[in-house]
């Protein structure tokens, strides 16, 4: 059994890891244990030092060391005696704001839990068990039941927790944080993603002072800025050895993660919805749902703890047809055409992917409304016949004729105030009344969290994918939320908007998802504004970045690999110069950057050499030969881009047999030695052959020797080699 209980002592067991909290003689559930199986009882661990100014709970009597101000707690209150930062706190209908969390009750069931309205890892019955355990408020009657899925074979544990008033008056929720996690003091460093647009999740380590941290959004979306996923690391963790934890939150709203070192220099995380832009009113008989995170940890580095999430986020995250699936090599033609374009250009890029043996055409932005300009049109989603003489029916049966897939850009939450709908519903979009709104890319968004809205969308884009042959949506999102103010809600329960916006958004995906299991979703948010495991529920791929400039995109897709797998990367070769850096890569190194990821193009086909145009459809064969590798194999980061000069990655299939290194040496030097590069997962028993020159290494060669790179020229030189067991 993966979840046992002895005494009060909750033991959830995956394969290799070990979670592990008890409830103490006060009811206080502590948190024991998270890491390498110990077949023990690890409450020895647990210390009662004499800390001045950390008081005790009234029923410890005359015991002052024990205090909640030291303890290691599972999910910690507010305001009774633990002031590190709470996971939950609220505020009662008398005014005061204390909650002192005991346990209640456990419930264990069979499969995993699911929470309503709210994206979550799923699990087949036997894969997984359910744990709840139920914390109360004695004072309030306010029950708080944490939630843990563990799936065994995956190493994953997944928490979630609900929030309940039993009491008779309403209390209000100023902070439900999914996550706390306690561990011992150490020589702890934290990883988290940072960025802007064009820049996206640039990864970046640093010890953990004393004091807290915080990685966060308040964007409405989870954002470029930060992403919803930190890893908790030993100073001395690197991608094979050492001690790591991750956490990656399925959220797509505002966020925050906190971690704090506190005076005995333990170690809190916590992790959940953004308080600054959250308040929930919570009536008499009323349950809040928080949204799911993710845990893994690894006592062997970094790249296990990735290929885990990159596991369950594959198998246990995204749904429908494309979760496991190859994807279609995509063309888009937005970086080749904007909004400038007619059916006439479509049907020529289209005819040259196909002839290149690209499987689908990507119609992006401007071919609704009047959008000819980013400053209108968003709302209209009915054709611009000026564009598309033939609608989209005459262009979707041309597209098709030439044996090719179509796929069709939305931006469904978003309006312009130059449109037909903002004209008739200027009510819908969010704004303030008495205050002029923020435009963010001359656009206003939806108000997603009034249900009439999300009807409405829904209805209009269920007729646009019932009427049409429409294989792919790229479902899109370009700006940042504020002027938060909903019609909807009355003037108490207005900070519960943010929230109702996602889950507005979640409803309208879940809808669509349903109704269209054929289609493929990707998600987009100028890019990678909201990559994150939540998005991933509905769309098994997301456009990585609008950088689409091979160099930059290593880093980009770096720091992306710590959490979400290749499969869920959108990846495109574009033109040179770059249209975002003017940085100008070979269309080989492009091509093998794009290819860590969900491949496409976006570019005008017809503009490239003939050389070069064979060079695309010898891009697109190998691709297809490698993507099952590729999507299947475990994935391994080979070099730190930031520190090393140079990118590498590499997959190795299950059994090992096949390996594909990639990679780019940023800067050219001459008079020079190759430069070596050591593989890791491989078979140290075995023999492996390189393809190109037929040579035949060892794995322990391999991976300890390494492999010489061949001789490159120029900057930014890609390589490529595969091997195979001999
Ligand atoms: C932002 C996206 O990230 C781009 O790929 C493109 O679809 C534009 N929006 C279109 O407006």
């Amino acid at each position: 059994m993966a979840v046992s209980v002895k005494n009060n002592v909750f033991s959830l067991e995956t394969q290799n890891t070990l979670y592990q909290m008890k409830a103490d003689e006060f009811g206080v559930l502590c948190h024991l244990w998270y890491g390498a199986k110990t077949d023990c009882c690890m409450d020895y661990l647990l210390d009662y030092p004499d800390v001045g100014f950390s008081g005790s709970p009234y029923d410890a009597g005359n015991r002052r060391t024990y205090s909640l101000d030291t303890l290691p707690l599972e999910y910690a209150g507010s305001g009774a005696g633990d002031f590190r930062i709470p996971a939950v706190s609220l505020t009662h209908g008398d005014g005061s704001m204390a909650l002192d969390l005991r346990f209640q009750e456990y419930r264990l069931g069979k499969g995993k839990y699911s929470i309503p309205g709210l994206p979550a890892v799923y699990a087949g019955e036997e894969e997984a068990q359910t744990l709840e355990i139920v914390l109360k408020d004695v004072a309030s009657k306010v029950q708080v039941v944490l939630k843990y899925g563990v799936l065994e074979a995956a190493d994953v544990i997944t928490r979630s927790a609900v929030i309940i008033n039993h009491g008779k008056d309403a209390v209000i929720l100023n902070r439900v944080h999914s996550l706390c996690l306690d561990i011992p003091g150490g020589d702890w460093e934290w990883v988290h993603f940072h960025g802007r647009h064009n820049m996206e999740r640039q990864a970046e380590r640093m010890p953990l002072i004393h004091g807290i941290q915080e990685s966060a959004s308040t964007r409405g979306t989870s954002s470029h800025q930060q992403n919803p996923a930190v890893l908790l690391c030993e100073k001395t963790c690197t991608e094979q050895t050492g001690f790591c934890v991750g956490v990656a939150l399925m959220y797509s709203g505002s966020f925050q993660a906190q971690v704090e070192r506190d005076q005995l220099n333990q170690v809190r995380l916590v992790m959940g919805i953004h308080p600054a832009t959250f308040s929930w009113k919570l009536a008499s008989g009323e349950s809040f749902y928080a949204p799911e995170v993710i845990l893994s940890c690894s006592d062997r580095g970094t790249a296990l703890l990735s290929q885990r999430f990159h596991h369950v986020i594959r198998h246990h995250v995204c749904r429908g047809k494309y979760a496991l699936s190859s994807r279609p090599v995509l063309i888009n033609n937005w970086e080749a055409t904007y909004f400038h374009f007619d059916e006439q250009k479509i049907l020529e890029i289209a005819g040259q992917a196909s002839k290149l043996g690209i499987d689908m055409m990507v119609l992006d932005d401007g071919w609704f409304g009047e959008r000819d300009t980013d400053c209108s049109g968003l709302g209209d989603w009915f054709v611009n016949e000026n564009k598309l003489k033939d609608g989209l029916q005459g262009l979707i049966g041309r597209i098709n004729a030439m044996g090719m897939k179509f796929g069709l850009w939305f931006e469904p939450e978003a309006v312009s105030e130059e449109s037909r709908l903002y004209r008739e519903h200027p009510e819908w979009a969010v704004q303030i009344p008495g205050r002029k709104p923020v435009r963010g890319r001359y656009q206003l968004m939806l108000d997603l969290s009034n249900p009439q809205v999300v009807d409405y969308l829904y209805h209009v884009l269920r007729k646009i994918l019932g009427e049409n042959h429409i294989e792919y949506v790229k479902w899109d999102m370009n700006r940042s939320i504020c002027d938060w103010y909903t019609a909807a809600l009355p003037g108490d329960r207005q900070g519960e908007m943010p929230h109702r916006y996602i889950l507005g958004l979640y409803e309208l995906l879940e809808r669509l998802n349903r109704d269209f299991p054929e289609v493929l979703f990707e998600g987009c948010s100028g890019g990678g504004g909201r990559f994150d495991a939540g998005m991933l529920y509905y769309c098994p791929q997301i456009w990585c970045s609008d950088d689409t400039d091979a160099h930059e995109r290593t880093f980009i897709q770096y720091g992306t690999s710590f959490f979400y797998p290749v499969s869920a990367v959108g990846s495109h070769v574009s033109a040179v110069p770059n249209h975002q850096t003017g940085r100008s890569a070979s269309l080989k190194t492009r091509g093998i950057v794009a290819m860590a990821g969900s491949f496409g193009y976006e570019l005008d086909l017809n503009c490239l050499t003939e050389e070069e145009k064979e060079e695309v459809s010898e891009q697109v064969r190998r691709y297809r030969g490698y993507q099952e590798l590729i999507y299947n194999g475990n994935y391994y980061r080979l070099s730190n881009p930031f520190a090393d000069g140079m990118a590498a990655w590499a997959w190795v299939s299950a059994d090992r047999k096949q390996v594909l290194v990639q990679g780019v040496v940023f800067r050219a030097a001459p008079n020079t030695l190759r430069r070596r590069l050591r593989l890791t997962g491989l078979d140290g028993q075995a023999e492996y052959k390189a393809a190109d020159s037929g040579q035949i290494y060892t794995g322990a060669a391999l991976m300890t020797g390494g492999i010489l790179l061949p001789w490159l020229s120029g900057d930014d030189a890609a390589f490529e080699m595969y091997l195979t067991m001999a």
